[in-house]
């Protein structure tokens, strides 16, 4: 199953602030749209933050408060770490906005990189009409597509494929274990690599995550999948090969939202999201919006002998196609040609009324940011 790379889509300026103002104002004159006994609810982009200084993550207004037996968590440490805190509702279901708002305010990350990745994901694995999604799997609170035109479930970004792949830094393979939760045996490797390539740090000797140590987990997973999953599909994009964008590259880039004010990305710090799901004590946000980071790049660059691709159905590797002209112009554009392609589901081209409105907003935002010249409609596959 193909997944898909949604970091590399960030949008301009320009563009959101337009559809920001056309939102608000259609917000109030929108009647309200009810298709298949569903109410729409019309999204609305949020403002970028004024407070863009660090300060200390959590307040008082957001304990920790460990999820209950109904409560939804996934794949992502960030959204569970948010979940946990109450930043977006502890239940797992949540928002286009308020994804937005609360990763702006915990995480201080710029409001156009988030808005792309709430897109992507709200676009493949949400139900954008009644704007909801769940962070983890499949909930009654989220009910399919009208029309059931993505099968009879929303799945949640916990379902495997579109954008949750497989060679995870903490989450098992899908097709050998759990793709959802922690895995300890996988942090007590990846904690391996730290205690030989890390530098040295404030917890310690070889306590902080380096270049070469995230180079080496990147390597570490990617190889030892291939061995133990004969169906691993473990890259985001597929592309011009010389663009090397590889599926590692987009959590380890979300890493660095993690350092806060120190800057560094101890053991401690990272331990804390990734294993507890919650903010590390006396943590402060960065000190300015966290945008992009080079280490994407580099880490491709230090591997160029791993391409996007998938194992075919004899355990194969096998390449995947590069992006068409004129979507090869850049990672970014023939990144969106591969989300509209092949992980947006085709039908949401043709809905109507607010769902098209919500649709295009976040297609918008897509395309905004692919550096591509022409947009693309919705095309990938259904029900998947
Ligand atoms: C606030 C910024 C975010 C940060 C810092 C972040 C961080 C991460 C990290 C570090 C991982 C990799 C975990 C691992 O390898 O074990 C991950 C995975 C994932 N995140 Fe997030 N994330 C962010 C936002 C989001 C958003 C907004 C969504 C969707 C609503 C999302 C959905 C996912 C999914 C589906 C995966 C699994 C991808 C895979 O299988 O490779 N993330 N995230």
């Amino acid at each position: 199953m193909r997944s898909v790379s949604l970091l590399l889509l960030v949008v301009s300026p320009p563009f959101v602030a337009v559809n920001a103002w056309k939102n608000a104002r259609n917000a109030l004159s929108t009647p309200s749209d009810i298709q298949d006994g569903q109410t729409g609810v019309l999204m609305v982009l949020p403002p970028r933050q004024t407070d863009t200084g660090t300060k200390r993550i959590p307040d008082v207004d957001h304990p920790f408060i460990a999820p209950g037996p109904n409560d939804q968590r996934g794949p992502c440490p960030a959204m569970n770490t948010l979940a946990n805190h109450g930043y977006i509702s502890r239940n797992g279901i949540t928002t286009f906005e308020e994804i937005i708002l609360g990763s702006q305010e915990a995480f201080n990350l710029n409001r156009d990189m988030i808005s792309g990745m709430v897109a992507g994901n709200m676009l493949t694995r949400g139900n954008p009409f009644v704007n909801k999604i769940s962070i983890g799997g499949v909930s009654p609170i989220v009910p399919p597509l009208p029309g059931q035109i993505d099968g009879p479930e929303t799945q949640g970004i916990a379902k495997h494929g579109r954008v949750e792949g497989d060679a995870s830094m903490t989450r098992s393979d899908v097709h050998i274990g759990d793709n959802r939760n922690f895995n300890q045996t996988l942090w007590n490797t990846d904690l391996e690599i730290l205690a030989q390539f890390g530098d040295d740090g404030p917890d310690g000797p070889a306590t902080v995550f380096n270049l070469q140590t995230l180079t080496e987990l990147v390597r570490q997973n990617l190889e030892s999948d291939q061995l133990l999953d004969p169906e691993v599909y473990p890259t985001l994009k597929s592309g011009p090969l010389a663009l090397k964008s590889l599926k590692f590259a987009v959590p380890i880039r979300r890493l660095n939202i993690v350092f806060g004010t120190t800057q560094q990305a101890t053991k401690h710090i990272i331990t804390s999201f990734f294993m507890n799901q919650t903010f590390p004590e006396n943590w402060f946000r960065a000190a300015s919006p966290v945008l992009g980071s080079p280490i994407p790049a580099q880490i491709a660059a230090a591997l160029p002998e791993w391409v996007p691709g998938h194992n075919d159905e004899n355990g194969v590797f096998v390449a995947d196609p590069q992006a068409p002209a004129p979507f090869n112009i850049s990672p970014g554009c023939a990144n969106y040609w591969d989300v509209l392609t092949n992980a947006i589901p085709g039908p949401l081209a043709n809905v109507t009324g607010v769902f098209k409105q919500n649709v295009d907003l976040l297609t918008g935002i897509l395309f905004n940011g692919s550096g591509c010249a022409e947009p693309i409609a919705p095309a990938g596959p259904t029900n998947t």
